[in-house]
């Protein structure tokens, strides 16, 4: 059995080998063929008809340059019907090379999933991995065949709107994740279910300065490798066809020019075989960063650099033919750009069949297809997060008689899908789920649902305060709906104020003088503030924005059809003053122990620690861990040590767990963190059942970046810790790495 795995697995590489020998010597062949304006063409990326993504800089003829070969790629064209038409178009150039439709497929297409940052929370790669499967059949069905996703930056700042994108602030689960979603998109590059990933952005994006979006980074380059650069590894691994280089400049060089993150690593190092695509308009914008004065030498430095294709900057189109004229840029190096898009144009099969991905009747049937509604509603419950149930309010007996549903939120739909949902212009929205709908349809005619909206989201007034507590005075349970609007956090939407906008927490202030049980669901893209909600509130569900199907999930989630299992992904901070905050941080020389404040590392006028920690949420039951065993108490580099643990449903429902393993290295040539994620498990448990769970301690867990950017691992005692969240260690243990 194993033997003939072998020979397959033998045969699948050797294959793949001779296809991309051919592909090879297809592109050799076809570029022979090219003038310098049908090569630059294939570098060039023009915006479609749908909404753009951001400030189009020049408008020129698209359809008469698709048909002289001056465009290569599109993006924002969405539909089968669409991308058709733009495709004839490229079919009457001379040399008919397909055009590549690029889309921000971010969480779904027309099935949206819950945002990235909340996915993150599920802890769940399977269904990550899942639902950009999804995403990427509905999209490749939609005539789309790249996705720029996934976003793999780690950001420690919820002022920053785009932590929405990613998987939140930790390098080992994000990286995990960045795996896991790579894998998903792309399945198997050429499949007509599949797209070719694009992970962005490269690099250090999440931590431009305060949080601002399109801010500068500043970061020694130890801290790049070991905090910023591994999910970008991940991705790689995982078979990642492109990059996309990102806004900031990275210790003073915009990532779109930076030979060293472009060509050294990532093209270098790390020998990757795809293309570069710049973010939007980021050639051009080096001029506004003040790198480069005009957008000739923008373009001079961007191709130098390694960014093979340019997104709406027009730069490459107006400059590159003038720049190798000038003998400034080598023929070669347009060539090696060409030829890495083109090579990923025959690998999807688009010079075969260039209408490939333009079958109306496999896009009707994928766009409607009920599996994917299913595992989106799934999933989303997956996502959201409990983080109080003091009074076990929670979960909601199908059997009440009255409900008051009061809030903002209660009836949106489009706040559901969040930002970076796919805008279809020709598919009515009607199939998302509101909150309101889920419950309605959950409780049935048992139950008469009361609603009143409160306040808006943003609104100063309290006018609806006076019928929002009528209904709620005439209800056994209130529900409680509040948070930010969508497009709130995402590109752009940095926010100074991560405050409940508007008069929201006054709202709960109100109702919580009725004195009776009332469930809080907070919708937001990042983490927000809520101290009065959270200290005086018992009953607090994040829900996040969790897609198409939200109402129907948290509906499963208040009546206890699905048992909560999310964790957060992302420290949520007491004040904005204490970002960027983050769980794995180095001790300081005066570390402020129990809050310790005298000439200690620490705010005087706020305590250190966060309101709700990392890998922090609850569950309907309990879970006991016990029984914490290490196969050895000392390994050498290239042993490896087993951790088994028991854990036990110890409550009255089944429920999962999310068992975290966390590592301190004690003593570091370079200081290391006080406590880091180096693996987790998730684990179903019935009622009274218990699991031994185990864990691989190899050297990799073991290894850091030191300062000459070596991965070392060094002799020394490891701190070993167990827990359910950052903060909430049930278990320790250590042992030692000996020479
Ligand atoms: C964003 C990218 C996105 C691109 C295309 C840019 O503004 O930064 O993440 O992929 O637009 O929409």
């Amino acid at each position: 059995m194993k033997k003939s795995i072998t020979l397959a697995l033998l045969f699948l590489s050797v294959f793949a080998f001779a296809q991309q020998k051919t592909i090879d010597e297809k592109v050799e062949a076809l570029i022979k063929q090219m003038t310098i304006e049908e090569k630059i063409g294939q570098l060039n990326q023009y915006t479609g008809d749908n909404a753009a993504t951001g400030p189009i800089t020049i408008n020129p003829n698209k359809q008469a340059e698709i048909k002289k070969g001056l465009i290569g790629s599109m993006l924002n064209v969405l539909g089968t019907k669409y991308t058709r038409q733009y495709q004839e178009l490229a079919m009457q150039s001379r040399l008919k090379i397909p055009l590549l439709f690029g889309q921000d497929v971010v969480h779904g297409y027309k099935t949206t999933f819950p945002i990235p940052l909340a996915e993150a929370a599920s802890w769940d790669l399977e269904a990550m991995e899942l639902s950009a499967r999804i995403s990427a059949t509905e999209a490749a069905a939609s005539g789309i065949h790249w996705t720029f996703a996934p976003m793999v930056d780690i950001s420690r700042d919820p002022r920053w709107g785009r932590v929405m994108e990613g998987a939140g602030e930790d390098t080992y689960l994000g990286s995990k994740i960045a795996y896991a979603r790579v894998k998903g998109f792309q399945v198997n590059l050429g499949d007509v279910n599949s797209v070719m990933a694009c992970v962005k952005h490269f690099a250090a994006y999440g931590a431009a300065v305060g949080g601002r979006d399109y801010n500068s980074v500043d970061m020694s380059n130890r801290m790049l490798w070991e905090t910023y650069l591994p999910p970008f590894k991940a991705a790689l691994d995982a078979g990642a066809a492109t990059f996309m280089n990102s806004f900031n400049d990275l210790n003073g060089i915009p990532a779109t020019g930076n030979s060293y993150l472009l060509r050294d690593v990532l093209k270098g190092k790390w020998n990757f075989q795809g293309f570069v695509v710049s973010d939007w308009g980021s050639i051009g914008e080096m001029v506004s960063h003040g790198y480069v004065k005009d957008n000739k030498e923008a373009a001079l430095s961007a191709i130098t650099a390694g960014s093979d294709m340019d997104m709406e900057s027009n730069t490459y189109r107006y400059n590159l033919e003038k720049l190798v004229e000038e003998n400034k840029v080598p023929i070669a190096l347009v060539d090696d750009a060409v030829k890495r898009i083109l090579r990923k144009k025959f690998e999807l099969g688009l010079f075969d069949d260039p209408y490939k991905f333009c079958n109306p009747e496999r896009e009707q049937r994928e766009l409607n297809n009920p599996e994917h509604t299913k595992a989106a509603r799934e999933i989303a419950a997956k996502s959201i997060v409990l983080l109080k149930n003091e009074r076990d309010v929670l979960p909601l007996s199908k059997g009440l008689k009255t409900i008051a549903f009061i809030g903002p939120m209660v009836k949106s739909k489009r706040d559901n899908h969040g930002f970076w949902a796919v805008d279809l212009k020709d598919i009515d929205s009607s199939y998302i789920v509101s909150q309101w709908e889920g419950v309605e349809r959950k409780v049935g005619k048992r139950t008469k649902i009361l609603y009143a909206k409160g306040c808006g989201v943003e609104s100063k007034s309290k006018e609806g305060f006076a019928e929002a507590l009528n209904v709620a005075s005439q209800a056994e349970v209130i529900i409680l709906s509040i948070g930010e609007n969508w497009n709130k956090s995402g590109e752009a939407k940095s926010k100074s104020n991560l405050q409940l906008p508007g008069v929201q927490e006054e709202l709960v202030k109100e109702l919580q003088k009725t004195g009776k049980p009332i469930v809080i669901l907070i919708n937001a893209g990042r983490p927000l503030i809520f101290n009065w909600t959270a200290d005086n509130m018992p009953t607090i569900v994040y829900t996040w924005w969790l897609g198409s199907e939200a109402g129907n999930a948290i509906a499963d989630v208040l009546f206890g059809d699905y048992n909560p299992s999310g964790k957060l992904p992302m420290t949520f901070p007491r004040d904005e003053g204490q970002i960027p905050i983050y769980y794995n941080h180095f001790n300081t020389g005066r570390p402020s122990i129990n809050e310790d404040k005298i000439y200690k590392s620490a705010y005087i006028d706020l305590p250190n620690s966060p309101k709700f920690p990392f890998g922090y949420g609850l569950s309907y039951t309990t879970f006991e861990y016990s029984n914490l065993k290490l196969s050895k108490k000392e390994m050498k580099n290239n042993e490896t040590i087993t951790v088994s643990v028991n854990i036990k449903n110890t409550g009255s429902v089944k429920g999962e767990e999310v068992v975290q393993l966390y590592l301190r290295d004690k003593v570091g040539s370079v200081v290391r963190p006080i406590i880091e994620l180096k693996d987790f498990q998730k684990i179903t448990l019935n009622r009274g059942e218990t699991k031994t769970i185990e864990f691989t301690i190899d050297n990799q867990k073991l290894s850091f970046y030191n300062n000459a950017l070596e991965l070392v691992s060094e002799p020394g005692e490891f701190d070993l810790m167990i827990g359910s969240s950052s903060a909430d260690i049930r278990l320790r243990d250590s042992f030692e790495l000996v020479n």
